[in-house]
């Protein structure tokens, strides 16, 4: 039976009651976690609230950072026990849980080094004045993380608002949140004061909806669906709180005809299977010059086929997805875009050995998408590949930017001057040349525009978001 932290101490929900965990792998329960409630959130909210003006909060920025050093080394100590656990909860290929407790490590590395190189500011002002900018945490910050990377979700989420100093609340995914609950546990063995990180599992409706509502946080982050964004944004405006919302995109490929297509189609494909599909960034419209439209996505489709699902032991290019209504709801784009006769270029194999109770999904790359189609415009959240022709780059253009969603685009061109002129005129949080990567590293600024959401994080701006500042003016004659 897993559990949470709350003010430094393992814990069941206060009302006993538990969930079931399935894995997506057979969909067999393998776990219980506990269904925490409004009640547990309080608990947590009052905690980290306690923590802010004892231990914790009387910590120096390089303390706070060597805390988060000590957490990214028994990360990587506990790398395989994490990717397994990360594994089983969420069907991926063990090769992408490693790589996902990697870059946890890295969040954790990466901000620790940062907490104590954040400074404030000295501003010029009138004579005999002396103007202190002080850069401060905004207090008790609310992270509601989801399940397509619960660990680097969390990492990626809480990282910042330690290094900043807040103390901070977790509510991680019903779907999967095994990794979630022992990382927490490991801040507690790496020395984190009680109630620095305090986490609550249970449903949306009930934990998430009672900490994104609870009057006494200062700050919500929060990655998931667009409708629960709204009610996130609508939470946060009730006690006038700052909140980043990351709300998924539709981002397309633009493919030039001098572009070198190889390095292209090979980048597609793996952008697109990368998790199942289920991952914000997913670049899941394929724009292709129609000079070359038919010889590319002809070698797209090639490697398409390619694309083997399985199991995460079999650790092929893809798992099943997570639970039974995104099986659906792939489906579901799936079929639809059969029944309005787009044509199926490739498909993808399900490996006979799975379980035939998992959740998995067949890959499949369809041509002539019409950019106002269903597939072209929702987020299917799943290996569902939507190519379409442009005439030149104003039409590439246009179709890129038509949709709702702002979050990621690549430009593949040979030529610096469309590389530019395209990378200025989309309308995004990231643009990636020549290359293309699930929001790049720690240390690259992400997040969208338009309905992708808004709000950074990552990189130096993410300590900005977490944080607020106080002006200080001296009067000193
Ligand atoms: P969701 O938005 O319901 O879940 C994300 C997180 O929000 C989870 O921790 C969940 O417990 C929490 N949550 C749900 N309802 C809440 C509420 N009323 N108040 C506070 N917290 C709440 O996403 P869901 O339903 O699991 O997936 C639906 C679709 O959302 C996916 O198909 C995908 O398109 C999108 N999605 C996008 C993600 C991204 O990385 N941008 C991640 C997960 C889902
Ligand atoms: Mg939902």
């Amino acid at each position: 039976m897993a559990h949470m932290i709350i003010a430094g101490k393992a814990c069941q929900a206060i009302s006993g009651q538990t969930l079931e965990v399935r894995s997506p792998v057979d969909g067999l329960v393998f776990e219980h976690i506990p269904r925490g409630d409004a009640k547990d959130i309080d608990a947590a909210v009052r905690a980290a609230r306690a923590a802010l003006s004892g231990e914790w909060g009387n910590l120096s920025a390089t303390e706070r950072g060597r805390l988060m050093m000590k957490l990214s080394f028994l990360v990587t100590e506990h790398a395989e026990e994490l990717a397994l656990l990360e594994a089983r909860d969420t069907g991926k290929p063990m090769t992408t849980a490693r790589n996902d407790m990697v870059v946890l490590a890295r969040y954790f590395e990466f901000f620790g080094g940062a907490a104590d190189k954040v400074h404030g500011e000295v501003i010029p002002f009138l004579n005999g004045y002396q103007v202190n900018l002080l850069r401060e945490p905004l207090g008790v910050t609310a992270h509601i993380i989801p399940w397509n990377y619960p660990a680097q979700m969390m990492g990626r989420s809480i990282a910042p608002a330690l290094a900043m100093g807040n103390a901070v609340v977790v509510k991680p995914a019903e779907d999967a949140c095994l990794s979630c609950l022992r990382i927490a546990e490991l801040a507690l063995l790496a020395g984190f004061p009680a109630g620095a990180l305090n986490i609550v599992s249970g449903i949306g409706e009930e934990a998430g909806a009672a900490l994104a509502n609870h009057p006494d946080i200062n700050f919500i982050s929060f990655t998931g669906s667009n409708e629960v964004g709204v009610l996130i944004q609508q939470a946060a405006a009730k006690h006038a709180v700052k909140c980043t919302l990351e709300l998924g995109g539709k981002s397309p490929h633009l493919v030039f005809e001098d572009a070198n297509l190889e390095l292209a189609a090979t980048t597609v494909v793996r952008g697109i299977i990368q998790n199942t599909g289920q991952t914000c960034t997913a670049g899941s419209r394929l724009l292709v010059q129609q000079s070359i439209y038919d010889r590319f996505v002809a070698l797209v489709a090639e490697k398409f086929k390619q694309v083997r699902v399985g199991t995460p032991e079999m650790n092929l290019d893809c798992g099943p997805v997570v639970n039974p209504s995104q099986q659906q709801r792939v489906n579901r784009f799936i079929e639809q875009a059969k029944a309005a006769g787009y044509p199926v270029l490739a498909q993808g194999q399900i490996d006979p050995g799975v379980p035939a109770a998992g959740y998995y999904v067949t890959p499949t790359l369809f041509g002539h998408v019409p950019n106002d189609s269903p597939l072209a415009q929702q987020e299917v959240f799943g290996p569902v590949l939507a190519a379409m022709s442009f005439t030149d780059e104003a039409h590439a253009i246009a179709l890129a930017n038509g949709t709702d969603y702002g979050l990621l685009a690549a430009v593949w061109s040979e030529n610096g001057g469309t590389q530019q002129r395209v990378a200025k005129a989309l309308k995004c949080g990231q643009v990636f040349i020549n290359s293309f990567g699930a929001g790049g590293g720690v240390e690259l600024p992400f997040g969208g525009v338009k309905r992708s959401g808004h709000g950074r994080e990552k990189g130096f701006l993410a300590l900005e978001e977490m944080s607020t500042t106080k002006t200080v003016v001296q009067f000193h004659g």
